[in-house]
């Protein structure tokens, strides 16, 4: 039986689509925690939206995010035990990775080894797919480490593409694959702590 509560970090700085699913799934099942959003743009959307939904919201800047224990003195004081990326485009430094071993994942809209890296998101990563005239094209959720889109795959899904396939339209099945399998991912390795 679990005796104490943990909480979940979103860390994002997009339109948030993907918070609110998992924020929202968590309130349709019921289950009892807190999530806290923090962005490095504090005019972010997603910062707007998740408070609406009850998150704690704060952002932050480069310098703190690299240079300070201020992060992951903010986490570990709320009780946080797993950290979300969702649209965060920053490479985790090393102090929060050993903070919290294991225990942040991302999500990336492309078939990981593949298309991937410093530079690969949004429609960067889209537009790449459909240049490279690919049959099938997914996501990928997993573990972080140091290195951009590299650590160890918890998931992949993959989707069918037809050569009229544009950018926009890899980009619309991609993301209906990210609402429905991140937050279920979430929740697996919330009730694994
Ligand atoms: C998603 O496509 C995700 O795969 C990537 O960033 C995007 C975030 O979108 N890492 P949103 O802000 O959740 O709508």
């Amino acid at each position: 039986m679990r005796n104490h509560s943990p909480n979940i970090a979103i860390f994002a700085s997009g339109s948030g689509s993907n918070a609110v699913q998992i924020i929202n799934h968590f309130k349709t099942e019921n289950i009892d925690t807190h999530f806290f959003v923090l962005s490095n743009k504090k005019d972010a959307a997603v910062l707007e939206k998740t408070e609406a939904l009850g998150a704690t919201t704060m952002s932050f800047s480069r310098e703190e995010f690299y240079n300070s224990g201020k992060i992951v003195r903010f986490l570990t004081e709320n009780s946080v035990q797993l950290v979300v990326l969702a649209g965060f485009l920053w490479l985790v430094p090393q102090n929060l990775l050993e903070a919290f071993p294991n225990k942040i994942i991302n999500i990336h809209p492309a078939l990981l080894p593949k298309y991937g890296g410093k530079g690969m998101y949004g429609m960067r990563v889209h537009t790449a797919v459909v240049e490279a005239q690919e049959k099938e094209t997914g996501i990928t959720i997993h573990f972080v480490d140091e290195e951009y889109d590299h650590g160890k795959t918890i998931l992949q899904k993959t989707c069918n593409l037809d050569p009229s396939d544009s950018p926009e339209t890899v980009a619309k099945k991609v993301r209906q694959l990210e609402h429905k399998y991140f937050p279920l991912v979430v929740k697996e390795l919330y009730n694994d702590i």
